[in-house]
């Protein structure tokens, strides 16, 4: 008998997608296949997206609902995935809190005048998402009316977020991150504390128009080793994921270079870890344990490898997860500008089938 966690709040409110294969793994419940989706699946891989992007900047597609929805529709149509992740950026809610943050193609966020005092902590407004990312839950409401998969809406978490705060911009090392984490404690903490607060409030607007499911990208965390892990970010992602918990949608927690972090991460709280490809799936599983699902973890730069090379990888990813549930198939990061779109789809749909197989021959 399957069981749901889904708050009866939330199915009664928003239309609900008829492809749930990736909500049920997302749960470790049994799966006839293992669902698919990859990060970035929207972007500058496809012809579409660039043409889009001639003519409006990246955060102007964000800013329009019409437009974000159809760039979160394109992938799921194109490629045949599982799921949809709305399309935006994680410096969207950053930017609607009072901080000018642009995007440079090619290198990322950049903050001209980057956090680096306790003073400067504060021209970080709190975030009303109703008043201040109207057109983030418009494009959610959109976007869940032509879906029939699950819509992810994210978020960046604090640490990933206020790398980009500090630092000014894409940084290798997260020097003056780091520094101001060790300097100056308490401009730190109020400043995680600040973007934990609105994270949380952002995640929860998410799902009340509509997302199915929240992924909190914590992208660069894998900077910190496991004790500045556990006493300068893990106190502020824990209240995120407790505070959206009741919701009864499944929770994400993804980081790149995280494989010495999996379990303080599994402790903050999520339903699933995101890992990246420098663990083996086996592996993550076995140090993460029985009471959360993986999702994960082809190389995004094996896509671009011959067809014979990419299909015995992916197949080894399905073997490593092995045939306990909750396995969702991605990348170990987001998807390359380099990689052929028919490649995505020939994945999506080798993923499909061997996993279909795999639980047939299972003993
Ligand atoms: O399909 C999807 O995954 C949804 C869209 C999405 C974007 N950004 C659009 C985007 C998502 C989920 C993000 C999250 C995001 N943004 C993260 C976390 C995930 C990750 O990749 O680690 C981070 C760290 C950012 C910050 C950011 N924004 C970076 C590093 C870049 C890339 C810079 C570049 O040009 O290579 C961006 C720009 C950005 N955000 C693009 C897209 C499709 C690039 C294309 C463009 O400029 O149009």
């Amino acid at each position: 008998m399957s069981r749901s966690i889904r708050s009866p709040y939330h199915e009664a409110l928003v239309p609900q997608p008829s492809n749930d294969l990736f909500l049920r793994a997302c749960r470790r419940g049994p799966t006839e296949r293992t669902p698919v989706w990859f990060m970035r699946q929207a972007g500058r891989y496809q012809r579409e997206y660039q043409a889009l992007r001639k003519r409006f900047g990246i955060l102007e597609i964000c800013r329009t609902p019409e437009l974000a929805t159809q760039v979160t529709l394109l992938p799921v149509r194109q490629l045949g995935v599982d799921a949809a992740i709305l399309f935006s950026d994680i410096v969207v809610p950053i930017a609607a809190m009072g901080i000018d943050v642009r995007i440079e193609e090619g290198r990322g966020p950049l903050v001209d005048e980057p956090l680096r005092t306790s003073s400067d902590v504060g021209r970080l407004r709190p975030l009303e998402p109703e008043r201040d990312v109207p057109f983030v839950l418009e494009a959610v409401r959109m976007s869940v009316r032509e879906l029939n998969v699950p819509l992810i809406g994210f978020a960046g978490a604090p640490f990933t977020l206020a790398s980009y705060l500090v630092e000014g911009g894409p940084s290798r090392t997260f020097t003056r991150t780091k520094a101001l984490m060790f300097e100056d404690p308490a401009a730190w903490r109020n400043l995680m504390q600040r973007l934990g607060a609105a994270v949380l409030a952002y995640a929860r607007a998410q799902v009340e128009a509509g997302a199915s499911a929240v992924q909190v990208f914590d992208s660069w965390v894998g900077a910190l080793g496991p004790e500045d892990y556990r006493e300068q970010v893990l106190p502020f992602v824990r209240p995120i994921f407790e505070g959206l918990a009741g919701l009864g949608v499944p929770l994400i927690h993804f980081g790149v270079g995280t494989s010495e972090l999996l379990e303080l991460m599994r402790d903050a709280g999520a339903d699933v870890v995101g890992v990246d490809w420098r663990i083996p799936l086996d592996r993550a599983r076995e140090r993460l344990g029985p009471g959360v699902a993986v999702q994960g973890n082809l190389d995004p730069a094996v896509l671009l490898a011959p067809w014979d090379v990419l299909e015995r990888r992916v197949r080894d990813v399905l073997l490593r997860a092995g045939d306990r549930p909750g396995h969702v198939f991605n990348l170990g990061h987001g998807v390359l500008p380099e990689t052929a779109p028919g490649t995505l789809r020939r994945v999506t749909e080798l993923v499909h089938e061997a996993s279909a197989r795999q639980r047939v021959e299972a003993p």
